[in-house]
């Protein structure tokens, strides 16, 4: 399985903003080969405020069909602002990476029943 994470910066006091407009679900459910999102809010940081996105794919060819698609550019055609009028967002670092070991409280590994 391939992941891709998005760590984006966000202007300190704005977090809980950028945070709900992830509740508003934009159609990546509905993408072949999406398996999971996790939006997470960074805790105990002090200057910015961090916003963790994960997306997991069954493969690499998922998630680069997501990331030209019509849903991912809807759902990114507007940026936050402030009531003042700058970005929410100051910054963003995209990553990729192979997931190797998988493992949750769902699955009984081992287990043979
Ligand atoms: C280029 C810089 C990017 C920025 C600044 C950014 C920021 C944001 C923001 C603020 C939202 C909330 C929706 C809204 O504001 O209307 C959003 C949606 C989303 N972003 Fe990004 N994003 C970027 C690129 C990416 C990339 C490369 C990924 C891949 C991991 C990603 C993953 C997501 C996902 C999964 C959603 C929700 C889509 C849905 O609900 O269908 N973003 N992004």
């Amino acid at each position: 399985m391939y992941m891709v994470s998005n760590t984006i910066t966000v202007l300190e006091g704005y977090g809980d903003d950028i945070l709900e407009r992830f509740k508003i679900r934009q159609g990546i459910e509905d993408m072949p080969g999406f398996v999971a999102l996790k939006v997470m809010k960074r805790l105990e940081i002090k200057g910015h405020e961090e916003v963790l996105v994960h997306t997991i794919w069954e493969d690499k060819a998922a998630f680069e069909n997501w990331f030209a698609s019509r849903e991912f550019h809807v759902a990114h055609r507007k940026p936050a602002m402030t009531p003042d009028g700058q970005k929410m967002v100051t910054g963003n670092s995209i990553d990729h990476y192979e997931i190797i070991v998988e493992s949750d409280a769902t699955k009984a590994v081992g287990y043979v029943g």
